[in-house]
């Protein structure tokens, strides 16, 4: 994607060759500034604190920290403890896991001098693969808004709501809840997104909103509460989110408030799709209620708000009053019966595990069933 003309994917390597750069999510939008990760330390901690993150871009900077680790000590113990500190940072995300286990299995069978090197080869095959997956996956969306479209008055909006971001700053390019959209708009179809505010980090208002604003897409911003009221007076023509792991049977973990949304959809006949790439399926997986771990976070991200002072700094104020308590799971779970449809780079799928086994035949042999 382009910002100020330039195209940026949201990791790449620095001009050394070695330290991994990325951009400042906690930053954006009123400041894009990126940062240089040289330690396996920096990028666990860049993971935490939600300098990056979306499942598919937790994957990949994982992977990169792994090369990291291996420039240091490329032993099995180093190995060891570098996929074990990374897998620790997040929970939820799958994407974290698929990519520490590609780089085990690709890493452990070899001798030690040869680990730098092919790591840092993995990660970037990482990296271009998901680009590949996500453009996909705008390709198999694409006629699921061209077909509203058809129906609609000339002119008239394609209206998608969409929660979180799920867009390219939640992936290395593109984006997957995002993808179709983009390629709407590229291809003339008139689209307009409801963007949901998503607290408490506000990553539809801060990200998605700054993503669709950089590409030129129509939309506008909505408190987390608006959506459920919006379905109901028919201005929302379908749903697209993304998903930090969706089980082999269809329940979709995503942002937290996902599930209101997914009902209010069921409740108003609006269709409710999920965008994703097959790393975020979890194929061990057939409960996503009982099986799925959710993220809780710290109190203060519900307790305080960032924003732009009238200094022009970045802060954080508070907006909970003294004393009180708070709690902030970070993820729920939308059951498959919700989900109208699951995007993937093969094409849509039923939200159940003979739909997605439909599309990934040799990945559902032995999944949960
Ligand atoms: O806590 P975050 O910002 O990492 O949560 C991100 C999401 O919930 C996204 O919807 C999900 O990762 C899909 S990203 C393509």
């Amino acid at each position: 994607m382009k910002i100020h003309g330039q195209a940026y994917r949201t990791i790449w390597l620095a001009q050394d060759g070695w330290r991994v750069c990325v951009i400042d999510q906690t930053r954006l939008p009123f400041r894009f500034e990126t940062v240089t990760l040289s330690s396996i330390d920096a990028t666990a901690e860049a993971i935490r604190s939600m300098i990056v993150r979306g499942a598919p871009l937790i994957g990949a900077t994982a992977a990169y920290g792994v090369a990291l680790a291996m420039r240091v000590d490329a032993s099995d113990a180093a190995l060891e403890a570098a996929l074990v500190l990374l897998a620790a940072t997040r929970p939820t995300a799958v994407n974290l896991h698929w990519a520490l286990g590609r780089m085990r299995e690709r890493l452990s069978p070899l001798p030690a001098d040869d680990r730098p090197a092919v790591a840092y080869a993995e990660a970037a095959a990482i990296c271009d693969e998901d680009v590949a997956l996500c453009r996909s996956i705008g390709e198999h969306g694409l006629p699921l808004i061209r077909d509203i479209a058809a129906r609609k008055r000339a002119g008239q909006p394609v209206n998608i709501l969409t929660h979180c971001n799920a867009g390219w700053l939640a992936t290395v390019d593109w984006g997957t809840a995002l993808a179709p959209i983009y390629l709407a708009h590229d291809a003339g179809i008139p689209v307009h997104v409801w963007v949901d505010e998503t607290r408490p980090r506000n990553q539809g208002a801060a990200l998605t909103a700054y993503e669709l604003g950089a590409h030129g897409v129509p939309h506008t911003v909505i408190t987390d509460n608006a959506g459920g009221h919006l379905m109901q007076r028919g201005q929302v023509d379908m749903v697209i989110v993304g998903t930090d792991r969706t089980t082999a049977t269809g329940d979709v973990a995503n942002k937290i408030g996902t599930y209101l949304k997914a009902l209010a959809a069921h409740d108003n006949g609006v269709p409710f799709y999920v965008a994703l790439p097959s790393p975020t399926i979890d194929w061990s997986l057939s409960d996503g209620l009982r099986e799925i771990p959710i993220e809780e976070r710290s109190a203060r991200e519900v307790t305080h708000l960032t924003g732009l002072g009238e200094d022009g700094e970045v802060r954080w104020v508070r907006v909970v009053a003294p004393g009180s308590t708070a709690a902030n799971p970070a993820f729920d779970v939308t059951p498959a019966r919700l989900v109208t449809g699951l995007i993937t780079e093969r094409g849509v799928a039923p939200a159940s595990a003979e739909g997605l086994a439909r599309l990934f035949p040799e990945r559902a042999q032995g999944a949960a069933a």
